[in-house]
């Protein structure tokens, strides 16, 4: 049984289509990137899972219809919205205080689960403040301790370091490790494709309302990703020297960099015609692409369809 089960998902607004026809399932204990340009469905989709929204076609969770058996559904998932909607009448405390009681959790088991949520989002000392006296950051703290505070199977969250500076990202990324580490299933969308690199198992690319790739981490890396091979030589190497096939080639003084697939398996023979032409080699790197590379050209190329590799000689420069 998936955690997640989507089928025909379609979503209209009032002058405007939102989701098109989405089919896709979460996989029980899966750490699941869900990524596309702004405005593509995301918090539309999720919104529906959630049961925010009327919606056509059937969401499942873990077996439960989120329309007919919602009541159950809903506790099987934690939420943490992409826009802050904490009760400016409540502070940190109660508002998790609050959240679980709703959930129908025991007494006990309410302030067990709200001790652990403070401790765990570091939140403890900030216990008695009102939600609205609390930095950004701090308030995306507790939202993540709000939709946990019933100790759901599930944990959707849209957007969630938006708000965080590096290090808050950091402690977050490793909470989530943890969290799906001890069997939760996770669904992240994030605005750091970087992010979602680090974190996830499965990636679901979407644009415009539909599905354009999703697949495994590794899968899609290995389908979709290009490698780079960086040469830097002690003096130009002549613009028509080297000539791969399916290969995008860009000179810029006495750097050269190759992009296409299987370049690890080219990178000798390309080596090897600069050397014959008495050129020396003084530094070679060879990558592959970052998952944000992969999203940019293939949402991009969803627009452009005759753009199948998209590169500008910016990625010469170190970024470093
Ligand atoms: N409440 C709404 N009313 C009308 N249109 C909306 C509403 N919410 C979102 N949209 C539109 O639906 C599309 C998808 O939005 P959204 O699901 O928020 O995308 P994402 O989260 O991927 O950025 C966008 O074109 C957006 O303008
Ligand atoms: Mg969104």
């Amino acid at each position: 049984m998936h955690a997640i089960e989507i089928k025909n998902l379609k979503k209209s607004y009032k002058n405007e289509v939102a989701v098109k026809d989405m089919d896709f399932y979460v996989e029980k204990g899966d750490f699941f990137g869900f990524i596309g340009p702004n405005g593509a469905g995301k918090t539309t989709t999720i919104q529906c899972i959630m049961g925010l929204l009327k919606f056509d076609g059937k969401i499942s969770i873990f077996g439960n219809d989120n329309v007919i058996d919602y009541i159950e559904a809903r506790k099987l998932i934690g939420f943490s919205p992409q826009e802050e909607n904490l009760d400016p009448f409540l502070n940190v405390e109660q508002a998790l205080h609050f959240t679980a009681g709703y959930y129908g959790l025991k007494k006990d088991k309410i302030k067990e689960r709200v001790e652990l949520m403070l401790k765990d989002f570091g939140l403890v000392k900030h216990r008695k403040k009102n939600t609205r006296a609390l930095s950004g950051g701090m308030k995306r703290r507790l939202l993540l301790a709000r939709s946990l505070v019933h100790d759901p199977k599930i944990l959707i969250l849209d957007e969630p370091t938006a708000a965080m500076d590096v290090e808050l990202r950091q402690d977050f990324w490793k909470l989530m490790k943890r969290i799906n580490g001890e069997g939760k299933t996770i669904m992240l969308t994030s605005h750091y494709i970087e992010e979602v690199e680090q974190l996830c198992n499965t990636i679901c690319i979407v644009n415009e309302g539909k599905i354009i790739a999703m697949d495994k981490k590794e899968t899609i890396m290995q389908d979709l990703s290009n490698q780079e091979l960086k040469i830097k030589t002690n003096k130009p190497v002549p613009s028509d020297l080297i000539k791969v096939e399916a290969c995008k080639i860009i000179h810029e003084n006495t750097h050269t960099l190759v992009v296409g697939k299987d370049i690890r398996k080219k990178a000798n023979g390309i080596i090897k015609i600069i050397e014959k032409a008495g050129i020396k080699i003084e530094e070679i790197d060879i990558r592959n692409e970052s998952l944000e590379k992969v999203f940019l050209r293939i949402t991009q190329t969803n627009a452009n369809q005759s753009e199948a590799l998209k590169i500008t000689p910016e990625i010469l420069k170190d970024k470093k």
